[in-house]
């Protein structure tokens, strides 16, 4: 294996809180403790994973944090007045609903619902036209995670194509936004393609810059990526093994096929993922920090 080719997310991750510790030492001196509430409905075993590495990583670097897990039955009413409840708690100063939510739960309403100053995902429909606006509040976890990975491994997005497969209000969206925007200096030129795109393969054969986030296991194939392109897997899909968990993680990307087309090519796991958290980390502090203005 080609080893300088795989864009690992953990160091970028371990850049990034450096640069937290740094900001939260700060913090800590003015007497504020960043406070991060994760609401998590139901039972989603996925979902129960990512909430509880969110809740260590605010404990690790020394940020309060609390995870309100509630039964799959709680109706909306009842979320939505606990959200209200801590948009009052001036001690909490991020929330974040983990999504999906069961479907009884219009998320829609749930997101509009917390307060915008403490939205540390970039969810709330304000957020999303600042971030449009090219004036972010604070950026979308996922896809920042993926402009600082492009940074720290010196990829030119300047001028590039990049290619998003898929069309989400978590990833593909706003990762468009942030490549095609001068304010994070991405400035790149971008396709999105879908479900729905005719043709597909022959948008992705252009990208320079080949996003996939559509939540299809190893959908990406050889023939659909060009010789020399950077390869962002953001993929995170169980497919069934012979082994004691009963699955193994792919991506949305068939890694061993495109690893030798690829210039650069995320692994999954141990790729997109732990920007996700990393970024979160930070937004915390960002939104810690703008309410003790
Ligand atoms: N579900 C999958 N990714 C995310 C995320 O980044 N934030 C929230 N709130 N839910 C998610």
């Amino acid at each position: 294996m080609q080893k300088d080719k795989l864009l690992k997310g953990k160091p970028v991750a371990d850049h990034i809180y450096g640069q937290v510790s740094e900001r939260l030492k700060i913090l800590k001196e003015k007497g504020i403790l960043p406070r991060l509430t994760v609401i998590l409905v139901g039972d989603d075993p996925a979902s129960k994973v990512y909430v509880s590495r969110k809740e260590k990583t605010c404990q690790k670097l020394g940020m309060d944090s609390e995870t309100l897990h509630l039964p799959a039955a709680t109706s909306q009413a009842e979320l939505l007045q606990l959200i209200e409840k801590l948009n009052a708690d001036r001690s909490t100063h991020g929330i974040l609903v983990q999504l999906p939510l069961p479907s009884h739960i219009d998320e829609h309403r749930v997101l509009l619902k917390i307060d915008p100053d403490k939205d540390v995902d970039c969810f709330h429909p304000r957020n999303v036209g600042l971030l449009v606006s090219g004036k972010p509040y604070v950026l979308p976890c996922t896809p920042a995670g993926i402009v600082e990975m492009l940074k720290y491994y010196q990829i030119q997005t300047e001028g590039k194509h990049a290619v998003i497969i898929g069309r989400s209000n978590i990833v593909g969206k706003p990762m468009a936004n942030l490549l095609m925007q001068k304010a994070s200096a991405a400035n790149a030129t971008v396709t999105v393609v879908h479900s729905r795109t005719k043709n597909l393969p022959e948008f992705t054969r252009q990208a320079d810059i080949l996003v996939a986030a559509m939540g299809r296991p190893e959908f990406v194939k050889a023939d659909m990526v060009k010789e020399g392109a950077v390869v962002i897997d953001v993929g995170i899909n169980r497919k069934d093994a012979d082994n004691e968990k009963g699955y193994v993680l792919v991506g949305d990307v068939a890694f061993d096929e495109v690893l030798p087309k690829a210039a650069g090519i995320t692994p999954v796991p141990g790729g997109v993922g732990p920007m996700t958290i990393a970024m979160l980390m930070h937004n915390t502090l960002t939104v810690a920090a703008r309410q003790n203005q």
